[in-house]
């Protein structure tokens, strides 16, 4: 199908506090073309790679990363804000575009054979993913690829990560 996705992405200006730019992708989740289109992107690079389970980051990345994982065949891990997890944890802290947090994931949810595959929707300074790259590699799982939505490139996120593993649908 061929469809235009940043019709469906907003921008919000000085939200939510003044100077930064938000990028609303709740339009795209509400048609059902641009939804499913954005998964179908995301996922298409990593359809032969073996992914055995997809990791998504806690909050909006759960929205993309659950059907990915469905259609990929493979199992989900949340990658979790700090004190959501009920049993042991692995944690790191990040400072991100306007806040500062810490995430985390059950010790046990992936095992050394894993082949992951991370996703989120938005790559900005890069933080977040950075901490969740590094959870990942404190389980001894092999991260395969991640997957973002969108890039907002002039932040440079793409500097803190392994460019070979990263696939961006939409540039900005
Ligand atoms: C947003 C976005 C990414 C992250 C990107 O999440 O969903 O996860 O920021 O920023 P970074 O590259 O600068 O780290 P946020 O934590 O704001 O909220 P959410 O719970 O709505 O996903
Ligand atoms: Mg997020």
């Amino acid at each position: 199908m061929n469809i235009d996705l940043k019709k469906y992405i907003l921008d919000v200006p000085n939200f939510p506090i003044h100077g930064i730019g938000f990028k609303d992708i709740t339009p795209l989740l509400n048609n059902k073309d641009a939804f499913k289109t954005a998964i179908n992107l995301m996922i298409k690079d990593f359809k032969d790679k073996g992914v055995t389970k997809v990791a998504g980051i806690d909050s909006r990345g759960f929205i993309l990363s659950a059907p990915a994982a469905y259609a990929l065949n493979a199992g989900f891990v949340p990658v979790r804000k700090k004190g959501k997890l009920p049993r042991s944890t692995y944690c790191e802290k990040f400072a991100y575009e306007y806040d500062e947090a810490h995430l985390e994931i059950h010790t046990d949810a992936f095992s050394p054979a894993d082949k992951i595959l991370l996703i989120d929707d938005v790559l900005a300074t890069g933080g977040t993913a950075e901490a969740a790259v590094k959870l990942i590699k404190k389980s001894g799982a092999e991260l395969i690829g991640i997957s973002f939505l969108l890039e907002i490139s002039f932040l440079k996120g793409i500097d803190k990560l392994d460019k070979n593993l990263i696939k961006t649908i939409i540039r900005y």
